[in-house]
């Protein structure tokens, strides 16, 4: 019998790539997306990809009487949740309301499954519960710290589901911690599109490439880093999406909750990203040495161990394929 599982935040960036491997590996999927940060267009381009018809419901995860009568009306075998607010800086300036939406998203969702006898929870986390991690390549096992509002909600959300499993062992959850989510799918016709000026390096590049912003800002070049600049475990989010088909898989088949790691294990520096992309482009890409950014850390990158043995999960795609596909994406103007 074919498995039906809630997307939440499903019409975003990670989410609408996760929608169509999920379709790909015979899933059926419904989405469940508030467009607090998405395009109202995306289940219309999903469903072009798919040629099928996307089952879409626009509700904020935190209302509970929307969620009560979607899980007693459908019957949803697990609940992919990526729906959440991510920027770091909006954190920080409004912590309260990152509280409201991951946290409150979070609890108002585990209680509408448990009320529903529905167990199987695969959860957005991210490298940001690591912190300033010591050690490289970063383990699973590495204490956590949040450096930041919204790692603070990452953080806690997993604690949450750890606490709600000692408590009700039925529950099953897959807690995928992603590195740094890149690229667009093959079609060009999903990809990442940030409100106003992009937080996150590769969209800002990519807004550099296309001519909408001048100069990239490399935010230190005297990091202990080979070239001085920052360096991170870029992953491609066609890569991402696959992880999370395995981890729905392990918990579903084999009733194994897990906690692993979603990276390539290997890192790029700002400048390698810079020089990777405009051979994409065609074009160089001018940019500027600036101050550092509070907060960052010199260097972080998976250890994949764990995401192999309990998933049989190793990311396939590398830097020229990140940043060819977000070209192709961007140069269309999404
Ligand atoms: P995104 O903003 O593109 O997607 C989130 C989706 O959730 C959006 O479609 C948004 O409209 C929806 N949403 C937000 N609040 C909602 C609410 N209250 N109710 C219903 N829908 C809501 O972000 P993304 O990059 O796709 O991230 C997905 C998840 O992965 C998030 O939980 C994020 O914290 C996590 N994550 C992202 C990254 C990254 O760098 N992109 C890294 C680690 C973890
Ligand atoms: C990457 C590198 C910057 C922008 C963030 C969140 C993390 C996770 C992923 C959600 C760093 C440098 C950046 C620019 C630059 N998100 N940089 N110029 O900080 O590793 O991680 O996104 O869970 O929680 O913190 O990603 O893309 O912002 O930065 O030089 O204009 O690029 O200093 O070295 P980061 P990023």
């Amino acid at each position: 019998m074919t498995a039906r599982i809630l997307l939440t935040g499903g019409a975003g960036y990670i989410g609408s790539h996760t929608y169509l491997a999920l379709v790909e590996a015979g899933y059926e999927v419904v989405i469940l997306d508030s467009f607090a940060n998405a395009a109202h267009d995306v289940p219309d381009r999903l469903a072009q990809i798919t040629g099928q018809p996307v089952s879409l419901f626009e509700v904020d995860v935190r209302d509970q009487s929307c969620l009560e009568q979607l899980f007693s009306a459908q019957n949803f075998d697990a609940v992919v949740h990526f729906a959440a607010l991510k920027s770091v800086g909006d954190s920080c300036a409004d912590p309260l309301g990152y509280m409201d939406c991951n946290l409150g998203g979070l609890i108002a969702l585990m209680q509408a499954m448990a009320g529903n006898g529905i167990w199987n929870l695969v959860f957005s986390s991210s490298a940001a519960v690591y912190g300033a991690a010591k050690q490289l390549p970063i383990p699973e096992a590495t204490p956590r710290s949040a450096a930041n509002p919204y790692g603070y909600t990452k953080l806690v959300g997993e604690q949450i589901l750890t606490q709600a499993a000692e408590a009700e062992p039925r529950w099953r959850h897959g807690v995928l911690r992603y590195f740094n989510p890149v690229g667009a799918h093959p079609s060009g016709l999903i990809g990442e599109d940030p409100n106003g000026v992009p937080a996150n390096l590769m969209p800002y590049i990519a807004d550099v490439a296309r001519g909408k912003r001048d100069r990239v800002q490399v935010f230190g070049n005297d990091y202990d880093t080979p070239d001085g600049t920052g360096v991170r475990d870029y992953i491609h989010v066609m890569d991402l999406a696959r992880g999370h088909v395995l981890s729905l898989n392990a918990l579903l088949q084999q009733g194994q909750s897990h906690t692993v790691n979603l990276g390539t294990g290997r890192g790029y520096s700002v400048l390698e990203m810079v020089q990777a992309y405009a051979a994409a482009c065609g074009h160089d890409i001018p940019y500027d040495i600036a101050p550092r950014r509070a907060g960052d850390p010199a260097a972080s990158y998976a250890d994949v161990t764990k995401a192999r043995e309990a998933l049989g999960f190793e990311a396939e795609l590398d830097l020229d394929d990140m940043c060819a596909s977000s070209w192709n994406w961007v140069s269309r103007g999404p």
